[in-house]
């Protein structure tokens, strides 16, 4: 089974940290056939799915049914995140250790979509990590400052300094939770870092606190800004938000000056009811998995920012090193079967929501141009992708 790779860039698998497959309970939205699909078709050979279903994936009942149909599909190397609190209601610690023992062998925990507002639950968190040798994988927004602020949300209100999009929210929660995972002697990963000022937070603790601290930032955050979402339009919310183009510009360069380690999709698929209704009612998410390495190339490669070197780092070998995967995210080992993604500098797309794999179509580049294409993905040595599409 050979490919022509005439002209193709060779990158290492992609890895994503920041996935959510909706499986169990948002079938209606995604589920881990689809979203394999469109990970597979998007260059990524691992994803990392986030427990925020229904059932919460706070128990190794849930995570080993994930891990399990992960491995059915096999498109994808299918890693459950398990939630930090029961839940995910920010009350009582989940059992960690539970899930770390089950055959999905978690080590990443968050509770993503939600925030552990307890400074004590927190910590205790991380503490349970540091000795299962996992990552607390944090979303940073103290809900107290956006939670039952909408009619204050959005970008026009953020201008006016009203809370709902207050960056203060996320800032507040980096700032302390880099305390708190030094004092735990514990590995946090910031999620979805938005501000210039969260990558001066990180900056100032690996400088003074000598914490080991990770961060991530979305495709979306490095392309758009709140000038996107002025239109009301469901499809630009998302959380956190989309932030001024002077957060946007400096995301750019703390990704290019590895203040940033990695780039992250946060695919947050949504069925068409969840985003056909007034900005209020909205669910916030997009989808991501199948722009995010285009996206990459317009914001870092095109503009000089990264090289192709720098791609391999950002969305596949700092990623794998985060999560501690040993057998992706880096060159191909001779004699032993390849995982990697064959990417088309040259070729252009036009994104169409429907025509992406996802179930969702909630994809905030409708009808935009994409500069590259994903055109073959190997992993283990079987492609899951030739010529652009699935090989199942
Ligand atoms: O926009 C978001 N969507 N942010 C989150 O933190 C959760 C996610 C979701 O689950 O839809
Ligand atoms: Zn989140
Ligand atoms: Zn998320």
């Amino acid at each position: 089974e050979t490919v022509d790779a005439d002209g193709l860039v060779a990158l290492p698998g992609l890895v994503d940290l920041h996935t959510h497959l909706r499986e169990p309970g948002g079938e209606e939205a995604e589920t881990v056939e689809t979203g394999s699909a469109a990970a597979a078709l998007g260059g990524y050979t691992a994803v990392f799915a986030m427990p925020n279903t229904d059932p919460v994936a706070d128990s190794p009942v849930v995570v080993e049914h994930v891990w399990r149909r992960g491995r059915e599909v096999g498109l994808v190397d299918v890693h459950p995140v398990g939630a930090v609190t029961v839940g995910l209601e920010g009350a009582k610690l989940a059992e960690m250790g539970m899930m770390a023992a089950s055959p999905a062998g978690v080590r990443m925990f968050s509770d993503d979509g939600r925030c552990v507002n307890d400074p004590l639950i927190m910590r205790r968190a991380l503490e349970y990590a540091r000795a299962l040798d996992a990552v607390v994988a944090q979303h940073a927004e103290d809900h107290r400052l956006t939670v039952g602020a909408q009619a204050h949300e959005g970008p026009v209100a953020a201008r006016l300094g009203l809370a709902g999009w207050d960056p203060t929210a996320e800032e507040s929660i980096i700032a302390r939770d880099v305390m708190l995972a030094a004092a735990a002697g514990a590995r946090l990963h910031v999620c979805h870092l938005s501000t210039a000022r969260s990558t001066e937070i990180l900056r100032w603790a690996r400088e003074t606190l000598d914490v080991r601290v990770s961060a991530e930032v979305t495709p979306h955050h490095l392309l758009l800004t709140d000038t996107a979402a002025e239109d009301y339009d469901p499809v630009h919310k998302v959380n956190p938000p989309l932030r001024p183009a002077a957060d946007t510009e400096a995301l750019r360069r703390a990704l290019a000056d590895g203040t940033l380690d990695c780039v992250a999709t946060d695919h947050a698929p949504h069925a068409v009811e969840a985003k056909d209704c007034e900005w209020s009612a909205a669910r916030p998410g997009m989808l991501g998995l199948q722009t995010a390495l285009p996206v990459v190339v317009t914001t870092m490669v095109a503009t000089g920012l990264l090289d192709w070197r720098g791609v391999a780092r950002v969305c596949s070998e700092a990623p794998a090193r985060i999560a501690g995967l040993t057998d992706q995210g880096r060159p191909l080992v001779p004699g032993e079967p390849a995982t990697l993604t064959l990417v088309d500098p040259e070729a252009a797309w036009t994104v169409r929501g429907a025509a992406l794999a996802s179930r969702a179509e909630n994809t905030p580049y409708e009808g935009m141009e994409m500069p590259a294409s994903v055109v073959h993905t190997m992993l283990r040595g079987r492609w899951t992708v030739r010529d652009g599409k699935v090989n199942a």
